[in-house]
């Protein structure tokens, strides 16, 4: 692949995985049922992410506050998650997927904590793609939690409040390890970040679609990319600058 043609191809995809309820109810069926079929796009889009030679992909699994939705269908998630961790780990880890639960994952409960940190300690040494799934995540918590790390070192003595700046206090953010987020995906219709990557979605390019998560298929992504690569990144410089450099 030539550099103008991996530049084409986003290094990092974050996606917004919505519609799983509405695509169940279409159907007369539980919203559980939408999440299961939910998890088939996840394989779907897995698998095209390793085609494409994406990076890095980052999928919103749980959200801080979807633990006010009802309880059976809390309940219902986290049986679901258990069951992939169960079926799926083996078949990601062959396929040289390396896996990471970002988000506050002391709110689970040991059982499931366990399986994950499994998970994550089995595939430590893939390099081929990294899934990162986030669970209890939110953007506001990622901060917060970043932010927290920063006054520890100051605390300790190892850092100097004045010398907090974007990269210092970048480094504790999660995901600070991987490539910069370049594609930020949405699906079900609205145009919301609802509170996913806040402070790494900066620079990212956004794409919203109308298709129901459980339908968002290998071509779905590919159309997400095209899309992605017909944008002109400029990064606050003006279009005759970015022409210049490149
Ligand atoms: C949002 O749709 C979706 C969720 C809160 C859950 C996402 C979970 C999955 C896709 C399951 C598989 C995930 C993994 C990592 C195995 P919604 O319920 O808000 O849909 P609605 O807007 O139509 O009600």
């Amino acid at each position: 692949m030539s550099g103008a043609e991996a530049a084409q191809v986003p290094r990092h995809v974050a996606i917004v995985m919505d519609g799983n309820g509405r695509w169940a109810k279409a159907r007369h069926r539980p919203r559980s049922f939408g999440h299961n079929a939910g998890r088939k796009a996840v394989r779907e889009v897995v698998e095209a992410c390793l085609r494409e030679g994406v990076q890095a992909l980052t999928l919103f699994a749980f959200s801080s506050e979807n633990w006010q939705r009802p309880q059976d269908e809390v309940g219902a998630l986290m049986g679901l998650f258990v069951r992939a961790l169960d079926k799926e780990v083996e078949e990601l880890h062959g396929h040289g997927v390396r896996l990471r639960f970002i988000g506050d994952l002391s709110a689970f409960d040991e059982p499931l904590r366990q399986l994950m940190q499994a998970a994550m300690t089995h595939t430590a040494g893939n390099t081929r793609l990294q899934v990162n799934i986030a669970v209890s995540y939110g953007g506001r918590w990622d901060i917060v939690q970043a932010s927290r790390q920063a006054a520890a070192a100051v605390a300790r003595g190892e850092l100097r409040a004045e010398d907090i700046d974007e990269t210092c206090l970048g480094q504790w953010m999660s995901l600070a390890d991987l490539p910069p987020l370049d594609l930020f995906i949405r699906t079900g219709g609205e145009c919301r970040i609802s509170n996913f990557l806040l402070w790494q979605v900066a620079y990212a390019e956004l794409y919203f679609t109308d298709t129901l998560w459980p339908d968002f298929d290998q071509a779905c992504l590919r159309q997400a990319i095209e899309d992605y690569a017909r944008r002109e990144r400029r990064y606050g410089r003006t279009g005759e600058q970015v022409a210049t450099a490149s």
